[in-house]
């Protein structure tokens, strides 16, 4: 049959970050932000963390990062332990794992020129220099439609959208298999939406990149990602298959969330 034998060709390969039994409280909270939390992420299956503002999903990001530590529970990369001393194991997490962050304003340093900004993976990771790093950074601008010049301009001299494209430049100059991103398009209008949506639907087809994103924006959920992950209170109440669980909810909370997705009238 036809499910089983798809089951089997996921459980063959390893997936690349997972949260196995991860728990998170701060000092001084009284109940945990994460509590038991297992999700897998997969080469080719971009997994969407949705739920209510407060509900961990950031959280998430930041453990599945290694910025934060789990208080419980092991956050693994390509089968292993995440280990932050082991500098051999971070060069290959820092290249293998970008992310882009919610806010394209506060995460772009306004003194650096947008080259700088976006050659900074490469020349941390060692990958380039200066020189070699150039037409890498070219063509990583070229590919999320900005300007050929905008690398010698600072981030203050692009909208909203712009800045949005220069974040998703600097985390793919290094084409890493997962990008992880927090709201990648809550903070535009409507048409810039659309073209980081397209965008990020391009990266997904042809370099292969694998999603792990959080959205209030279900739609956009529903295009970008083949698994979805709904968070309550810290805990994943249900995940699964995207269409099936935005489509046919077994939890009432994904349920409320489902229904609360304004519609217009007509
Ligand atoms: N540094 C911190 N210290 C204490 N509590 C924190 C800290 N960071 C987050 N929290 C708490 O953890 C919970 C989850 O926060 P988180 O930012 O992960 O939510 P979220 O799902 O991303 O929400 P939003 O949709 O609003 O971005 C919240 O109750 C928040 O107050
Ligand atoms: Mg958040």
């Amino acid at each position: 049959m036809t499910p089983v034998l798809e089951t089997r060709a996921l459980e063959t390969t390893t997936p690349v970050l997972e949260l196995d039994d991860v728990a998170l409280s701060y000092r001084g909270s009284a109940a945990p932000v994460v509590r038991d939390v297992s999700l897998t992420v997969r080469a080719g299956h971009s997994l969407a963390l949705v739920g209510e503002s407060g509900a961990g999903k950031t959280t998430l990001l930041r453990l599945l990062l290694g910025l934060a530590r789990p208080t419980a529970g092991t956050v693994r990369f390509d089968g292993e332990p995440l280990a932050l001393r082991d500098r051999e194991q971070m060069r290959r997490f820092r290249r293998g794992v970008q992310c882009v962050f919610q806010d394209p304003y506060s995460s772009l340093d306004p003194r650096r020129r947008v080259g700088a900004i976006v050659a900074e993976p490469l020349r941390s990771l060692g990958i380039a220099d200066r020189r070699t790093a150039a037409p890498k950074v070219a063509e990583a601008l070229e590919r999320v439609g900005l300007p050929a010049d905008a690398a010698r301009r600072y981030p203050h001299e692009f909208s909203g959208g712009q800045r949005q494209r220069i974040a998703i430049a600097r985390a793919t100059v290094c084409e890493p298999r997962v990008l992880l991103a927090d709201e990648p398009v809550s903070a535009l209008d409507v048409t810039t939406r659309v073209k980081i949506v397209d965008l990020l639907a391009e990266l997904k087809q042809e370099r292969g990149l694998t999603l792990v994103m959080v959205s209030h924006d279900l739609s956009v959920v529903a295009s970008l990602c083949e698994r979805t992950a709904v968070l309550e209170r810290g805990g994943v109440v249900e995940q699964g298959d995207t269409a099936r669980v935005l489509g046919d909810p077994a939890h009432p909370y994904t349920r409320r969330l489902v229904d609360s997705v304004p519609r217009l009238p007509g």
